[in-house]
């Protein structure tokens, strides 16, 4: 079968590669790209390890077709820390030890960042139903809510000092 020529924006720079019809965004991103940032939990949309952020979409990169690439913009977990800088989000999931096996981690730090992008100031319950889609079979959750909690903090610390 022919391949499909795909031209795309991915963190920022412009990428292309060639799929199958079927293909995913995920293995696009992580076998054409070598993005392997992106895991690959299921494979049906339920546990959130491949998400990425489509045009302004949180989206599960498993559900996508690789063709859908054409002409947007991504970001995926490899876009994330900017300027040499781990995002807060990161950091504090390193300072407070919110992962273990770190397979969800990335889906995770996605999904978070992307929250405190619409949202400086969440709740708790806010935080854990907008990560209600990122399945983690590790950290219990609980250290997961005080990172992005504690990155929240330092970010509205961050953006009060500027
Ligand atoms: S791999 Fe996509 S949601 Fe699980
Ligand atoms: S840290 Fe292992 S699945 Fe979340």
């Amino acid at each position: 079968m022919s391949k499909i020529a795909v031209s795309t924006r991915v963190n920022g720079d412009s990428a292309e590669f060639l799929c199958d019809a079927g293909e995913s965004l995920l293995d696009a991103l992580r076998w054409k790209l070598d993005l392997t940032g992106s895991k690959e939990g299921c494979g049906s949309g339920d546990c959130g390890a491949c998400t990425v952020v489509m045009d302004g979409q949180m989206v599960c990169s498993c559900l996508v077709l690789a063709v859908e690439a054409e002409g947007r913009s991504i970001t995926t977990i490899e876009g994330v820390a900017e300027g040499g800088r781990l995002h807060p989000v990161q950091e504090k999931f390193l300072e407070l030890g919110a992962l273990q096996c770190g397979f969800c981690t990335p889906g995770f730090i996605v999904a978070a960042k992307e929250l405190l992008d619409r949202n400086p100031d969440p709740s708790e319950s806010e935080i854990r139903y907008w990560l209600a889609g990122n399945l983690c079979r590790c950290t219990g959750y609980d250290k997961i809510v005080r990172a992005v909690q504690a990155a929240a903090a330092q970010m509205r610390q961050e953006g009060a000092a500027a």
